[in-house]
């Protein structure tokens, strides 16, 4: 006779490491005797009823692949009274008794919203963003600054042959995160983020300063939250006469194999969410605080708006100067 049943999910914009989470929840599962449901994209699946059992060997050859094997989705229908209605009629005749909800800030919304209905949930903060509360770090956001980090290498080298001032617009939402781990570690002159205001006078004295000192090149990183960076290069161009060109990074940061931390942190975080349901524990979100994993109610998490470390700005201007 098999366990108690627990749905997972992967909702909202997918991120390295999803997959990795998945088959950390399905394992799990299975160690604790239980019976992972997955649910395919997203909340809808809950909806229209789209979900398989998911036995052990159902994950395997995923911990490696970016995307998510469940499909992802932003789904409308479930912020309305009838949508959620029919989720939650799915749950019961499924005999679904608890819900792991893997996403970003839309997508532990709707696991909040679950759990005010009564549904054990747990929600795990997956998302390349890491704008989420309650943690110190999401999974995907080190692929994706790891992305961007080779994207400005490939930059920096065709920059320096040129003698060519870049921009490089990275993803984020209203966040700076990205922009600003991904202009530290790519050691780039200047970084826009939208937790500061954009100073172009310092960012012109920094393009000049460099080349004056005959450096070959100027790379400029730019939160999507921040600026267009279309608009940030015609800015420079005018103030400083400089030609200035322009890559977007885009979605390529949000696709592609998951570094060995996000697999790390997607299997701890995952197996974790197991392991509380298990123990009767739910309504929470699992985070990273302190470099171990701990919980924290989803209505917490919530509330909070992360901003990038004070230091860490400070840094990134120090060392581009
Ligand atoms: O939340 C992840 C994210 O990639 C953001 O960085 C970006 O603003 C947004 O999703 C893009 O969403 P979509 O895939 O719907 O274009």
């Amino acid at each position: 006779m098999a366990g108690p049943r627990l749905a997972v999910l992967t909702s909202g914009g997918d991120a390295p490491g999803m997959n990795a989470a998945v088959r950390a929840v399905v394992r799990n599962s299975h160690y604790h005797g239980w019976e992972p449901i997955g649910v395919y994209n997203g909340f809808h699946g809950l909806i229209t009823g789209n979900l398989a059992v998911m036995d052990a060997g159902s994950v395997g050859d995923i911990i490696h692949r970016g995307g998510t094997v469940l499909r992802s989705g932003r789904s409308d229908a479930f912020t309305t009274e009838e949508g959620f209605r029919q989720a939650l009629q799915t749950l019961s005749e499924q005999q679904i008794q608890a819900v792991v909800v893997i996403g970003g800030n839309g997508s532990l919304r709707g696991a909040l919203r679950l759990a005010q209905a009564g549904v054990s949930v747990i929600g795990v903060p997956a998302t390349i963003d890491n704008d989420i509360g309650g943690t110190e770090i999401t999974i995907g956001f080190d692929t994706a600054v790891n992305t961007a980090v080779e994207a400005i290498n490939r930059i920096r080298d065709t920059a320096s042959a040129h003698d060519r001032t870049f921009i490089v617009e990275v993803m984020g939402r209203h966040s700076g995160f990205i922009a600003l781990a991904a202009a530290l570690a790519g050691g780039a002159e200047s970084v826009l983020i939208p937790e500061e205001e954009p100073d172009y006078d310092e960012i012109c004295r920094r393009i000049q300063r460099g080349y004056q000192r005959g450096k070959a090149h100027s790379i400029i990183v730019v939160a999507e939250g921040a600026a267009d960076g279309f608009q940030a290069a015609r800015e420079i161009e005018r103030r400083t006469g400089l030609e200035t060109r322009v890559t977007v990074l885009g979605h390529v940061q949000r696709g592609g194999t998951p570094t060995a931390s996000d697999r790390i942190l997607a299997s701890r975080l995952g197996a974790a969410a197991v392991d509380l349901l298990v123990e009767g524990r739910h309504g929470l979100m699992v985070g990273i605080a302190a470099g171990e994993v701990r919980p924290v109610p989803l209505a917490t998490a919530l509330a909070e708006t992360p901003r990038p470390d004070p230091a860490l700005i400070r840094l990134a201007s120090i060392l581009g100067s």
